[in-house]
């Protein structure tokens, strides 16, 4: 017979397990800055930018961000070359322009107001479940579960659930186990102390229960198992990707840059031109041809390699030969690269890597004078 994974839901006492979790939330949750108002926007915001970051990094670009798109209307009516520029560095560049699009429709669709309806909210782009949850519960006090990887954990040591994390599925038996024990009178405290519960205490591996306002519901600690859960596989290696970038100027002391295209990794960031190169010949040999065949420039790179970087993303890591050059800036005119100042090099939108390259090309050239 299959084992059920909710058999412990039916033990647990409800009323008192809310009342420790919200209790303990009231009195020791942080002073964050997207907790100082409920305004659905604002919680939006601050949930996606949440998403795969943490919280540190996300307070500082938080306050600039709003500073910047205050409302909806005002992110819905910006530059997308802007916010990508306000979201610089913090990586998942979809999730920003995935919410500038959602944003749109809620100006165009809904007169500016965040709809509060599931099947509404969900429709919106980038608005998976979590979001939804968060949303709903945090602006419009509506008792719908917010289940992201944190909450998982929490619920699989609470109640003893032996579901892979990792999987798609399990997220469905975590948020139906919230549905039943959400707290109807304050769905949003309910939601948030999980969140901070995970955050604090119910840490991945050594989570701090002498600490913990629920230690009492705990199965998993009641059975010493709290550090063998959650259940999650990993997931497989990222794939390594050798490149050469080339930071080539101009005469007249522009640099040379290019836009990444509008769909797929680091859509629509700036960079410098770079390629794929093999490892069994020359780096800067196949980025000058590279130059020539796809972007028909004819470079003169410089001898020896400036630095080297490497990037790990989720599924991909890249390693970087940094080449610097010259190209003579009448040259660029029928191409896709733009030759900008060096003052304008501060409004473009870079990826990481790309604002080391041109930190590092900065510095050697400066010693190498
Ligand atoms: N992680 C995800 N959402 C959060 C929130 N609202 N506060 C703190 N940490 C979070």
């Amino acid at each position: 017979m299959k084992e059920e994974p909710l058999k412990h839901l039916i033990t647990i006492d409800r009323e008192e397990f809310q009342k420790d979790l919200i209790s303990w939330f009231s009195k020791e949750q942080r002073d964050l800055p997207w907790r100082n108002d409920r305004d659905p926007y604002k919680v939006w915001v601050s949930e996606i930018m949440l998403q795969q970051t943490r919280v540190d990094t996300v307070i500082p670009y938080f306050t600039r961000f709003l500073e910047k798109f205050p409302t909806i209307d005002a992110l819905a009516l910006a530059d997308e070359d802007e916010v990508l520029k306000a979201w610089e560095g913090l990586g998942y560049y979809s999730r920003v322009r995935n919410l500038q699009s959602a944003v749109r429709e809620v100006h165009e669709k809904y007169e500016g107001i965040v709809p509060d309806s599931p099947k509404e909210i969900s429709s919106l782009k980038g608005v998976g479940p979590y979001t939804a949850g968060a949303i709903l519960s945090i602006a419009y006090g509506k008792p719908e579960p917010a289940v992201d990887g944190n909450v998982m954990r929490v619920f699989s040591r609470i109640l003893s659930i032996w579901l892979d994390i990792a999987k798609p599925s399990s997220r469905k038996v975590f948020e139906e186990a919230v549905r039943v024990l959400i707290s109807k009178e304050n769905p949003s405290y309910f939601n948030q102390a999980l969140m901070e519960l995970g955050a604090l205490i119910c840490t991945p591996t050594s989570p701090s229960c002498l600490l913990c306002p629920v230690r009492d519901h705990c199965q998993a600690f009641n059975e010493g198992l709290q550090t063998e859960l959650p259940v999650k596989s990993k997931k497989k290696a990222a794939r390594k990707l050798n490149m050469a970038a080339a930071v080539l100027f101009t005469e007249d002391n522009r640099v040379v840059i290019h836009k990444r295209p509008g769909t797929g990794l680091l859509a629509n960031l700036w960079e410098f031109p770079n390629f794929e190169v093999s490892t069994t010949r020359s780096g800067r040999k196949q980025l000058g041809e590279r130059l020539e065949e796809d972007y028909r420039v004819d470079a003169s790179l410089k001898a020896g390699v400036i630095t080297k970087i490497q990037h790990v993303f989720s599924h991909i890591i890249w390693d970087i030969e940094v080449y610097a050059g010259s190209v003579e800036r009448s040259t660029l005119k029928e191409t896709d690269l733009v030759a900008v100042t060096l003052e304008e090099m501060e409004k473009f939108a870079f990826p990481v890597s790309h604002q080391k390259i041109w930190k590092e090309t900065n510095a050697a050239l400066k010693t190498g004078r």
